[in-house]
């Protein structure tokens, strides 16, 4: 036996050989099956397409570069549920492109923020972050109660949707700005 694995370790060529078939191997064992289950992601209640007004917020969290402190992916470990609630499951996330994910945090993770403050508490923390929470860093965002929402590409945004995926309707492209 050892003579035989001697002959591994004096011939790289044999070694390389040897890599690759136990490698494929295990490869196999843990991609085959991605083949015949039903979903590998697991469906979740009440997880539906953004609506057209809520695309155009997320296109202005994007634009914005919230993202670059805030994550919106709770991960599965205690302090992290016990601080933001259930971990996010990857059907949350399924229509949203790009995701959000990420462990960059300067500010807190998002995931689960709506309904935990009021609409007027966030109107008050954009306009100016510090009135609400005295020892924040997040900047302010006050010029974008004088924006108007541009809403000329939003029909395009939705067939942008579809194109990678997104179940829109024709009917309700055709309403979108609606
Ligand atoms: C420079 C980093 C930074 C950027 C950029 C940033 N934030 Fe924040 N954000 C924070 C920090 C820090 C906090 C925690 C303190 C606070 O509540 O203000 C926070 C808190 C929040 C909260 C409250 C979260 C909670 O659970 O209390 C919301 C909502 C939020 N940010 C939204 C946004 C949005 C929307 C944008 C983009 C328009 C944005 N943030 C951009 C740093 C940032």
């Amino acid at each position: 036996m050892w003579k035989k694995h001697a002959k591994f370790e004096r011939h790289s060529l044999w070694l390389v050989m040897g890599i690759t078939v136990v490698v494929s191997i295990g490869g196999l064992v843990e991609i085959a099956p991605l083949f015949w289950v039903e979903s590998t992601i697991e469906e979740v209640e009440g997880v539906r397409p953004y609506t057209p007004l809520e695309l155009a917020g997320r296109d202005i969290y994007i634009g914005e570069g919230c993202y670059s402190c805030h994550s919106q992916m709770i991960r599965p470990l205690r302090d992290e549920v016990e601080r933001y609630g259930h971990y996010s499951l990857a059907a949350e996330s399924m229509y949203d492109h790009p995701f959000q994910w990420g462990s960059k945090r300067t500010g807190p993770d998002l995931a689960r923020v709506g309904g935990k403050y009021s609409n007027e508490w966030h109107r008050e923390h954009l306009d100016n972050p510090r009135s609400v929470v005295p020892e924040s860093n997040m900047p302010p965002y006050a010029f974008l109660a004088d924006q108007d929402l541009d809403q000329h590409a939003i029909q395009a945004k939705l067939r942008a949707m579809v194109a990678v995926g997104v179940p829109y309707t024709a009917d309700q492209i055709e309403n979108a700005e609606a």
